[in-house]
């Protein structure tokens, strides 16, 4: 039976995948720092696909819990054939705050922790079929804030891991979702109602697309034909205009956010990050 491992499998994204992949067959390793959420999680999946679920309790801004994790996808007594780097959170940080520690959380978890994860699936799945789906955001495109770069990195490292492993039989496909109704604008402090709700895609479609490109090889993958036509007009406009309307964004954001009021004057002067 195959296995996948999901980084922030217990919620959202995360958890649909873990949903979809234990539904059609996979034993799972599901990563994130909950160990309550993690073990509910575990029985929930197992009850329902009677799959193996095994988890890991680790924080991926935290070297030492990474190294741990790429050892378990490394372990070739238990392969691991699907790796989803999932997890990540939005975080609200002028570019220019002297104080960089939330930038370089985010970038041990949304960057680091994928490129340690990734080396070590492609090292363990050499010489045989594998699939790594890493997570990015529609935000590529844009110019948004320190998420959107992060993410842009993401994009930017996936495609460039395709060309790597150019001619082997591992797979990757990285995921370009819009905004997706899950706990992350929660967590971000952005205030789902200032989105309009045409833009709002589920977990469920966004997954299922992924899963199917992933299986067509497919590199890119922007889930729903709605974020496709977005992603397209993105990549197409003059940079200035993308850089408009990122302002705008930005600044919508920014008036939306319960964080202004309770943040300060520091964070009013922060551009809001979108999903
Ligand atoms: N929702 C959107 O609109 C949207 C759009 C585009 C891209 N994305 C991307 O999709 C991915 C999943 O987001 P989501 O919307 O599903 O968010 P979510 O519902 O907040 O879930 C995040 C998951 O990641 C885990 N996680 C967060 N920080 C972690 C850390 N430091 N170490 C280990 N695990 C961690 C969380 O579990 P614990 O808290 O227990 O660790 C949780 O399982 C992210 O990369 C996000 O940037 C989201």
């Amino acid at each position: 039976m195959a296995t996948a491992l999901v980084t922030g499998g217990t919620s959202g994204i995360g958890a649909e995948f873990a949903r979809q992949l234990a539904a059609s067959g996979y034993d799972l390793v599901l990563v994130a720092r909950n160990p309550d959420r993690l073990a509910s999680a575990a029985e929930r999946l197992h009850a329902d696909a009677g799959i193996n679920v095994e988890t890991i309790s680790a924080d991926l801004s935290d070297r030492a819990d990474v190294a741990r994790v790429a050892a378990r996808i490394e372990d070739a007594e238990h392969p691991i054939d699907l790796l989803v780097n999932n997890a990540g959170e939005g975080f609200r940080t002028a570019l220019a705050s002297a104080d960089v520690t939330a930038h370089e959380h985010a970038f041990d978890v949304m960057c680091r922790a994928v490129l340690v994860l990734g080396g070590a699936a492609a090292r363990a799945m050499s010489g045989r079929r594998g699939t790594i789906i890493n997570i990015s955001s529609l935000q590529t495109y844009l110019a948004t804030g320190a998420y959107a770069a992060n993410k842009a990195w993401v994009t930017a490292y996936s495609q460039s891991l395709a060309v790597e492993l150019r001619g082997t039989e591992i797979g990757v496909t990285v995921v370009l979702p819009g905004w997706v109704r899950t706990e992350w604008h929660e967590r971000a402090g952005v205030r789902r109602s200032s989105l309009p709700g045409f833009l709002w895609t589920q977990p469920e479609a966004v997954v299922r697309i992924a899963l199917r490109d992933a299986r067509r090889g497919k590199v890119v993958c922007i889930p729903t034909v709605r974020y496709r036509v977005l992603g397209w007009f993105a990549r197409h406009l003059p940079n200035a205009a993308v850089r408009r309307i990122s302002a705008g964004i930005s600044s919508g954001r920014d008036e939306a956010s319960p964080s202004d009021s309770a943040g300060g004057a520091e964070s009013s002067a922060m551009k809001a990050d979108t999903a």
